[in-house]
């Protein structure tokens, strides 16, 4: 655990100190159980790459609230623009009438996705894949659905019935909505069976092709929802030519190819959307988490004669708030002017170190990512790599301990996702706890 030169009120080694434990006690007679925290930390504060628990505990931050902080927490620029934005206009709805906020943010998204693009603002990820289900629909007249096994879009009942990540995620909540057909995602560290790893990219696009040929014509799907890493499914790279191909295969059946860059978006993987990489031209974007720092605000990205539908057709109260776009429009600037460099830098160090580490312990079955959206899968035994779930679940709660947060995936991953501001000296840091926990839950 890092304690701050100066602590004021520790007075536990472990945490959660007694305030944390207060608070958590009163947090279960009155918060959703559905919730799905990982340990016990009860924050108080945040900035940059630390946050400060109520009993004074400082901790190492690799989860950025779940992919959103990507800026850090509360950068002084963000901070400013909010407070001075909270001060002219705080709610208005852009839904019913117009401020220039909204204009500003939708220009500078449609010229980041590549020009010629409408937008429509939520609040979240979820209200992003939603907007997009209904806006393929509309546009496209054609009923049925494409996602991928292991992928995740969000937990209404429209995205979660493309979601299939967790069953756990659906368990009581059906009937979902029909006409959604989940594919096999590429995961190359773990090919269906027979297939190798060079061939799993193939295998996914031709059961897609048989879906297409055997049972549900061409014609009548929409559109494909695609996450160009697969986030909570496991932090799931997969081979370089994937994306340019299903894009190809989409276009030639003029279904839409919706990317689903809620986690992987605003710079993460060292470009401002990881479809980049591919050299791909989605049809419509989704994004969400990191695009306002923090604040909840999303967006659903599409080509211009895409946004067919009628005024009335969908709409939200809080979508686009003026508070949020003007922290996004902060946020984009520090993005594109140095912290998407710094997570391709960063991430590629850590990488690096992590590639060492996995030759000193057998836990660590498999490392991938792209910036600073990394994934460390591990496996009790190499050969049959049998997901160690256990120990996954027993090393977050020990770097926890001492001052390192993450987070899971999958079924057996941790996924390292700092905040972009991240220093060398902080990655080298968390690098020195990971495997100090690593060597002592490998008992060695
Ligand atoms: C790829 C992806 N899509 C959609 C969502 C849903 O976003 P939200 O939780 O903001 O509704 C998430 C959240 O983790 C995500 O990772």
């Amino acid at each position: 655990m890092r304690q701050q030169k100066k602590p004021t009120n520790v007075s536990t080694k472990v945490p959660p100190g007694p305030l944390a434990q207060k608070w958590i006690a009163r947090d279960e007679k009155v918060i959703s159980p559905s919730y799905t925290r990982a340990y016990p930390l009860m924050v108080a504060s945040a900035k940059g790459c630390v946050i400060t628990d109520v009993d004074q505990n400082r901790f190492l931050d690799f989860t950025s609230g779940i992919a959103v902080t990507a800026t850090g927490h509360c950068h002084p620029k963000v901070v400013r623009a909010i407070r001075a934005q909270a001060g002219r206009l705080i709610h208005m709805s852009g839904t019913d009438f117009y401020y220039t906020q909204q204009v500003s943010l939708a220009e500078r998204l449609s010229g980041l996705a590549g020009g010629g693009r409408k937008v429509f603002l939520t609040n979240s990820g979820t209200e992003s894949t939603e907007a997009a289900m209904k806006l393929a629909r509309y546009a496209t007249g054609r009923p049925y659905f494409i996602s991928f096994m292991g992928g995740f879009h969000g937990r209404t009942f429209g995205a979660l019935s493309l979601s299939a990540s967790k069953a756990i995620h659906r368990k009581r909540f059906s009937p979902l909505l029909p006409g959604i057909i989940h594919a096999p995602y590429p995961n190359p560290y773990r090919p269906p069976k027979g297939v190798s790893k060079e061939a799993c990219c193939d295998f996914a696009l031709s059961w897609i092709r048989d879906q297409i040929f055997h049972f549900t014509s061409p014609e009548e799907i929409a559109a494909i929802f695609v996450e160009p890493i697969q986030g909570e499914g496991g932090y799931i790279v997969p081979p370089e030519n994937f994306l340019s191909q299903l894009s190809d295969l989409a276009h030639e059946f003029g279904i839409l190819l919706v990317v689903d860059e809620i986690q992987s978006g605003i710079g993460r993987t060292g470009k401002m959307f990881a479809y980049e990489h591919a050299g791909i031209d989605p049809d419509i974007l989704l994004i969400a988490k990191g695009i306002a720092s923090g604040l909840p605000l999303g967006a659903m990205v599409a080509k211009q004669e895409l946004m067919t539908w009628e005024s009335g057709a969908h709409a939200n109260t809080f979508g686009g708030n003026p508070i949020a776009c003007e922290a996004a429009m902060v946020t984009l600037d520090l993005v594109q002017n140095s912290l998407m460099q710094n997570a391709q830098k960063i991430g590629a160090f850590l990488l690096s170190r992590l590639r060492e580490m996995q030759g000193r312990h057998c836990l660590i079955g498999d490392l991938r990512g792209q910036g600073l959206m990394i994934g460390i899968e591990m496996v009790r035994n190499q050969e049959t790599k049998e997901p160690a779930v256990a120990e996954r679940s027993r090393i977050i709660q020990r770097c926890f301990e001492r001052g390192l947060l993450i987070l899971g995936c999958g079924a057996s991953t941790i996924r390292f996702a700092p905040p972009l501001v991240i220093k060398r000296a902080e990655a080298e840091e968390a690098l020195a706890t990971f495997e100090e926990v690593l060597t002592e839950v490998e008992g060695k």
